[in-house]
């Protein structure tokens, strides 16, 4: 019982210093992280050792991705637009081939540009509604309603809108992932609002555990101590008395 005992006890310690090393490790890995983030976040051209894990392209590069998107939506939406102008809006005669689909009633409005053609940010009114001007279609694909646009015109100028439009409101974002600006403003809020906590609790933690520990280790002693007096009185009864024992 007492070997088992012992056992138990080293299995004990053993754990405990394992929870201060890992107590002890984390506390160093928090304040280290919260040194690197610092050293990032202060010097943007300077190799640091986050640099290395963290990929991010370098200012310029960033810059013409953002002026590549905004080429990207402005074409889009030219196209868009001289389809509307140049085949929607107008009536051809049946003989036009492709381009007759016996488009008829009120002119659609153009779709706004949300670029000037120097790619500076324009102004657009929300919401351009062509769900009206969509005819019904014969089996041929032939207007036989007035509207301009057949069904399936409509769904491939949506597209295109949808695809400008989701190219123009998240393009910056994704210039923002890109050099990492985004990744810099979160870790100047960590290392501003955590860091100083993260730091002071983890010493804490540190603290109460080595004191928890230094408190068992002594238990432990005392046990062991206790344990050895008690094997010693035992063990003297046994020859003190008749011999019972085996
Ligand atoms: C990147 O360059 C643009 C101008 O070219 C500037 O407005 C912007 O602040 C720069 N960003 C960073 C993170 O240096
Ligand atoms: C329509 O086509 C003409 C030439 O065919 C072009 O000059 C004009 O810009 C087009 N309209 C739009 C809105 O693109
Ligand atoms: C063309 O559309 C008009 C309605 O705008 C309709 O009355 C006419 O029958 C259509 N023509 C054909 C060939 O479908
Ligand atoms: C375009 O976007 C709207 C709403 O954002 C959506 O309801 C529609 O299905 C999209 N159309 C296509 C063709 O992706």
């Amino acid at each position: 019982m007492t070997a088992n005992g012992l056992q138990m006890s080293e299995s004990v310690l053993l754990c405990f210093f394992s929870l201060n090393v890992f107590v002890w490790l984390s506390a160093s890995v928090v304040a280290d992280t919260c040194i690197s983030m610092d050293e990032w976040v202060q010097n943007p051209t300077a190799k640091t050792a986050l640099d290395d894990i963290i990929p991010c392209v370098d200012n310029a590069t960033a810059q013409e991705t953002l002026r590549q998107t905004k080429e990207t939506t402005y074409q889009l939406v030219n196209v868009v637009d001289y389809v509307v102008s140049n085949v929607s809006n107008r009536n051809f005669p049946p003989q036009a081939g492709n381009l007759y689909y016996n488009q008829s009633g009120s002119l659609m409005p153009l779709l706004c540009n949300p670029f000037n053609s120097d790619f500076t940010d324009r102004k657009c009114a929300a919401g351009e509604v062509w769900k009206n001007y969509i005819c019904q279609v014969s089996s041929s694909g032939i207007c036989t309603t007035p509207g301009r646009l057949t069904p399936s015109l409509y769904k491939q100028m949506e597209s295109a809108v949808n695809l400008s439009y989701g190219l123009s409101r998240y393009g910056p974002f994704l210039v923002n992932l890109e050099d990492c600006t985004f990744v810099r403003e979160t870790f100047t809020k960590i290392s501003h609002s955590y860091c100083p906590d993260l730091r002071r609790y983890s010493q804490w933690i540190y603290v109460g555990l080595v004191i928890v520990s230094a408190a068992v280790m002594l238990s432990l002693i005392f046990w062991v101590i206790y344990a050895r007096e008690r094997r010693h009185r035992v063990y003297t009864k046994q020859f003190e008395g008749p011999g019972k024992a085996s």
